[in-house]
């Protein structure tokens, strides 16, 4: 599927497709830079490749094929939850993050979920900005639950309406 970005420069759009096996490697070096001390290994993709069908993972790539972010749920029930989502820090700022997430959403409302939920560092502004925007609410804090730091853990909730997508 091909998604134009909403603020992209003219021609700029993403393609979004399923992960793969063969993303894996680039992908854990992508979380090296993104998530530091907490990135997924190799090791960890595969388990969570290995997870489908209720593990749901979608990348983002640029018209060179070249994956810009990746995104994934997972979904239990009535509820899915958003295990990770990230985009190449040489891209953010230009909607991919927007984008992937309404495809987590859209993913979710498909398989008939009620809500979705997340997790997001209460000092983490950019994914803040994109969960509001996007309509999920705070439902509950967990204090101090990242360290080092005492970061707080905000629980955000989408609720889903059957029939949205
Ligand atoms: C959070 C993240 C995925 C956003 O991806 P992105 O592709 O840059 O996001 P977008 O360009 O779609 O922007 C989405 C919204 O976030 C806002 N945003 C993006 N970067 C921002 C920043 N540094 N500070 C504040 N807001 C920011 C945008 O303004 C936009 O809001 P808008 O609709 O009001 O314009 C990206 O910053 C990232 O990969 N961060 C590191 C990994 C991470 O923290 N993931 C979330 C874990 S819970």
């Amino acid at each position: 599927m091909t998604v134009a970005q909403p603020e992209a420069r003219p021609g700029e759009e993403v393609v979004l497709r399923d992960l793969e096996w063969t993303d894996l490697a680039h992908l854990a070096e992508l979380e090296q830079q993104l998530f530091v001390d907490d990135a997924w290994t190799e090791a960890t993709w595969w388990s969570e490749l290995a997870g489908r069908p209720r593990r749901d993972y979608v990348v983002a790539t640029a018209p060179d094929g070249t994956i810009v972010g990746y995104a994934g749920l997972d979904v239990a029930g009535d509820v899915a939850d958003v295990m990770t989502i990230a985009t190449d820090p040489s891209h953010q700022g230009r909607g991919t993050g927007r984008v992937l997430l309404a495809e987590l959403v859209r993913r979710a409302t498909l398989r008939g979920v009620a809500s979705v939920l997340l997790e997001v560092r209460a000092d983490n502004d950019a994914a803040r900005r994109l969960y509001d925007r996007a309509g999920f609410e705070v439902i509950s804090v967990r204090r101090r639950y990242y360290q080092p730091g005492d970061v707080d853990a905000l629980v955000m909730r989408l609720l889903v309406a059957k029939g949205d997508t």
